[in-house]
């Protein structure tokens, strides 16, 4: 198991990124409810930020891939605008224990 951060310190509606056994990876929370997908947009499985933590629409209301500007529900991943409408982030499975984030890396094994 891998520690990630503790719930407290993941500000609403701003995601983070960062990288665990070379995947890169982006997690995010909404209404306290955290969520976490791999950093790779469904249109060409490029990274979605093009500078560190620049993953959110100008409103903050969507997950934005920084290179074609497609839009993604924070809650599911769901992409609702831009190149690759009805799919989808990969979501990462993970625990809460006693308020921290922890990954199981058998969870980044490939699809
Ligand atoms: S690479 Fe993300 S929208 Fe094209």
């Amino acid at each position: 198991m891998i520690r990630i951060c503790h719930i407290d310190d993941l500000p609403e509606r701003d995601a983070r990124g960062f990288e665990v056994e070379g995947q890169k990876l982006l997690i995010i929370k909404k209404k306290g409810v955290v969520h976490l997908y791999r950093n790779s947009c469904p249109h060409t499985g490029i990274n979605l930020d093009w500078q560190p933590d620049d993953f959110m629409s100008f409103d903050k209301f969507y997950i934005q891939c920084s290179t074609h500007g497609a839009q993604f529900q924070i809650e599911d991943g769901f992409c609702v605008l831009g190149p690759c409408k009805g799919q989808a982030l990969k979501t990462v499975p993970f625990q809460v224990i006693d308020g921290e984030v922890v990954l199981n890396l058998q969870s980044l094994a490939p699809d």
